[in-house]
């Protein structure tokens, strides 16, 4: 795992390890459940525990132990008993599962903002991302499942720390990943040493100071995204992509998620729900400056 880490953080992967490691059970997959597979244990009040799988261990819940060895060898979907008799469903955790319990030490880009960033900055199989800073990888996670087997995530990430984190929790996920991850120890600030990028997405305290160094690097038609806690700094990006006048399609947006509560007459928005995360910021690079008109005013 040390040497794998050294290798991916300093970007001279062998050829035959460049693919994060495949899962065999990711869903969709009709393998029964193996040992060291992440296991999403689901009780009949709703209530959820991600497990890793090992012979010997089991989960301890209040009503009774359920061992992983029952799970063992099982389809998705099985019905487990504890040993006090209560009744678990066991399935492969979603991505969204783990991201929302996996270690983290940074904020993260939550599930509803990463899908959002996924669709508007328009991340698609096969393309190559950059991506800043890393923080727990939340973020890493959903860019390597866009971009498939074919595709290419470099992270610039300024903290050791963080990607140590980043690269054991997308190890830890596997799978359903099969993309390919370069993790660089560096000050995005500074500049990029990679180039032919198809899209640049930015999470990191100031966003507009990455603007300079992207002709060259990202191809023109490719899109940058900022994620921003503060909408100040959505503001502040999107003054400097507009002063560069290189970009086109730019397009600040807000994600609120609202969850519902459906059963039987009671049929109503759930009571609480999150209710700031950040801005998604787009913008798309175009191969020279040019003089946009004025934004149109709504009528
Ligand atoms: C909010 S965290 C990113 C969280 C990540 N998107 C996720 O979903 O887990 C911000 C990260 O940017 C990193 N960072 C800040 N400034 C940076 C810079 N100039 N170059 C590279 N990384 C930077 C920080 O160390 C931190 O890990």
């Amino acid at each position: 795992m040390d040497e794998l880490r050294d290798a991916l953080r300093q970007g001279s992967l062998s050829p035959e390890r460049r693919h994060l490691t495949h899962n065999p059970g990711v869903a969709g997959n009709p393998g029964t459940f193996a040992p060291g597979e992440l296991v999403l244990l689901l009780d009949p009040d709703g209530k959820r525990f991600l497990v890793r799988l090992a012979e010997q261990d089991a989960l301890h819940h209040h009503r009774g132990a359920v061992r992983h060895a029952d799970i063992i060898g099982r389809a998705e979907g099985a019905l487990v008993r504890s040993s006090q008799g209560r009744v678990f469903a066991a399935v492969r955790p979603r991505l969204v599962d783990y991201v929302l319990e996996m270690p983290r030490k940074s904020g993260i880009v939550y599930p509803k903002d990463a899908a959002h960033l996924l669709g508007w900055a328009d991340i698609a199989p096969g393309q190559r991302v950059l991506e800043s800073g890393v923080g727990s990888g939340a973020l890493t996670l959903a860019l390597l499942r866009a971009v498939g087997e074919r595709g290419h995530v470099v992270g610039y990430e300024l903290r050791s720390d963080f990607i140590d984190l980043t690269l054991g929790n997308v190890h830890a996920f596997g799978g359903a990943l099969a993309g390919n991850l370069l993790v660089r120890e560096r000050d995005i600030y500074a500049g990029l040493v990679d180039g032919d990028l198809d899209r640049v997405v930015l999470d990191l305290p100031e966003p507009w100071r990455v603007l300079p160094h992207l002709p060259g690097a990202l191809c023109p038609g490719g899109w940058v995204a900022a994620y921003t806690p503060s909408i100040i700094q959505a503001s502040q990006f999107i003054e400097a992509v507009r002063a560069d006048r290189r970009y086109v399609q730019v397009e600040t947006h807000e994600v609120l998620l609202r969850g519902w509560h459906l059963q039987g007459l009671a049929v109503r928005p759930e009571h609480e729900m999150v209710g700031h995360t950040g801005f998604v910021s787009v913008a798309r690079l175009i191969a020279e400056p040019w003089e946009p008109g004025k934004p149109r005013r709504p009528t």
